[in-house]
């Protein structure tokens, strides 16, 4: 007995990049087909075609909803889930004030067991299905997450979040401990299921050169992990990084010189790069992590898509969750189009969701398992309805193209538009 599932709705799949194939780069069928097995998409096409190849599957039929492979975080932090929308504060003030007196209760492993369970809930709301995040100090949050995520099924990505230096006491580890930590939890983590372990300084003035160099060692030792950090997310930041490291040429120079660059290596924000930082990050191929609705709620800057994906960087779209004011990858995606805006260059809607699905996938380097509807790839999809609210259905009722039809629901949608959402081919259970 075949387990084989037909899922019938609209499709949107990409064959190529669409910042450098234009729209052509993605398909669309009205009544479209995927059609899932053992956890995989066994093969992607017109409803009818799929059918008439696979007379007796099981059918589900999702109507006119569209069905999107599952959106991908490529940067979030899950232990700040209970301090999300913290008012009026930037980034240093706000990692002291709201952020670092959080992240200390994760040393408790049921509250760490607690927020996991419930932050992987909100993303599956939000159809969301797989994401890279930072935990707090303790092995223990760590453990919670890749659990909850375990529990789950969800492809994640996580590591513990290393700092020695400032910050408050009982939030800090050592350059020993942080290797030997990260290291222990890498060999019980990384591979198990469908969980990747990342090597994870928070950014370079909360660890010391010493710390850098140990988690640097740790990483020429597991070249087969992700490594995550912070750069150039605001400039009283980047200032405070030139007085903690008056040899290093720029911020980015903190990671390279302890061994923290390379093709594998995760740089959230990247928003005031000066010129040698972006050379060197382009030439080593590494991946670029936008943060939209964090970069505006904490004040940070316009993060130059247009210049950056033009050069060829690898970009991948976040959430920041909680200095991101929003779970949601719709929502990222409407920041990243009005910051677009304010840059003078509008996304276009395939871009976005570009972004959002594939585009993430490659940056964290596993566009080979999750990201698309493209057959071999892992059945993680969610089915969205382009008309949720009345507002939305009014404007989308008007459009005449798929992007048309589309744009409303990433501007304007929310949870409300997320009707299903599966994990390897299995249906998750969301809140009414
Ligand atoms: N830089 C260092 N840590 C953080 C963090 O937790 N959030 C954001 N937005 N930036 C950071
Ligand atoms: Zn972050």
């Amino acid at each position: 007995m075949t387990n084989a599932t037909l899922h019938l709705g609209q499709t949107l799949r990409f064959e190529a990049n669409p910042f450098h194939a234009g729209v052509e780069a993605a398909q669309h069928e009205t009544q479209g087909a995927v059609l899932v097995e053992d956890g995989l998409f066994k093969a992607v096409g017109r409803a009818d075609d799929l059918r008439k190849a696979h007379p007796e599957t099981r059918l589900v039929d999702h109507g006119q909803h569209l069905l999107l492979p599952g959106f991908i975080d490529a940067h979030a932090h899950y232990a700040q889930t209970g301090i999300i929308a913290s008012w009026g504060k930037r980034l240093i003030d706000w990692l002291n004030s709201y952020t670092f007196p959080e992240e200390m209760r994760f040393g408790d492993r049921v509250y760490a067991d607690t927020i996991a369970g419930q932050y992987m809930d909100f993303l599956l709301a939000q159809g969301t299905t797989s994401v890279c995040t930072f935990c707090t100090i303790h092995p223990a949050s760590v453990d919670a997450l890749f659990n909850a995520a375990t529990a789950r099924n969800m492809r994640v990505f996580a590591g513990k979040t290393c700092m020695d230096r400032n910050a408050p006491d009982g939030l800090r580890d050592t350059a020993q401990s942080a290797y030997d930590d990260s290291r222990a939890l890498l060999q019980n983590w990384h591979g198990t299921g469908r969980n990747s372990y990342v090597i994870t300084p928070r950014f370079s003035p909360t660890s010391t050169p010493e710390q850098l160099e140990a988690l640097g060692a740790l990483w020429a030792e597991h070249p087969e992990c992700l490594m995550q950090t912070h750069l150039s997310e605001q400039l009283d930041e980047i200032d405070w990084v030139k007085s903690l490291f008056p040899q290093a040429r720029d911020y980015l120079d903190t990671y390279e010189q302890f061994g923290l660059l390379n093709e594998r290596g995760l740089y959230g924000h990247a928003i005031h790069l000066e010129e040698r930082e972006k050379s060197r990050l382009r030439e080593v191929n590494a991946s670029l992590i936008h943060c939209p609705t964090s970069n505006t709620f904490i004040g940070s800057g316009l993060f130059d898509m247009n210049g950056l994906t033009a050069d060829g960087h690898l970009v991948g779209l976040a959430t920041d969750t909680g200095g991101g004011s929003s779970f949601s990858m719709l929502r990222s995606m409407a920041a990243a189009y009005e910051i677009g805006q304010l840059k003078g260059r509008p996304l276009h809607p395939s871009e976005l969701l570009w972004l959002a699905t594939a585009g993430s996938a490659q940056a964290l380097h596993c566009g080979d398992q999750i990201g698309n509807l493209t057959p071999g790839l892992e059945a993680d999809f969610t089915v969205v309805d382009l008309a949720s609210t009345p507002a939305i259905a009014q404007r989308a009722d008007r459009a005449t193209t798929i992007w048309e039809a589309l744009f409303p629901t990433i501007m304007m949608g929310d949870d409300r538009a997320i009707r299903e959402t599966w994990v390897a081919g299995q249906k998750i259970a969301l809140p009414e």
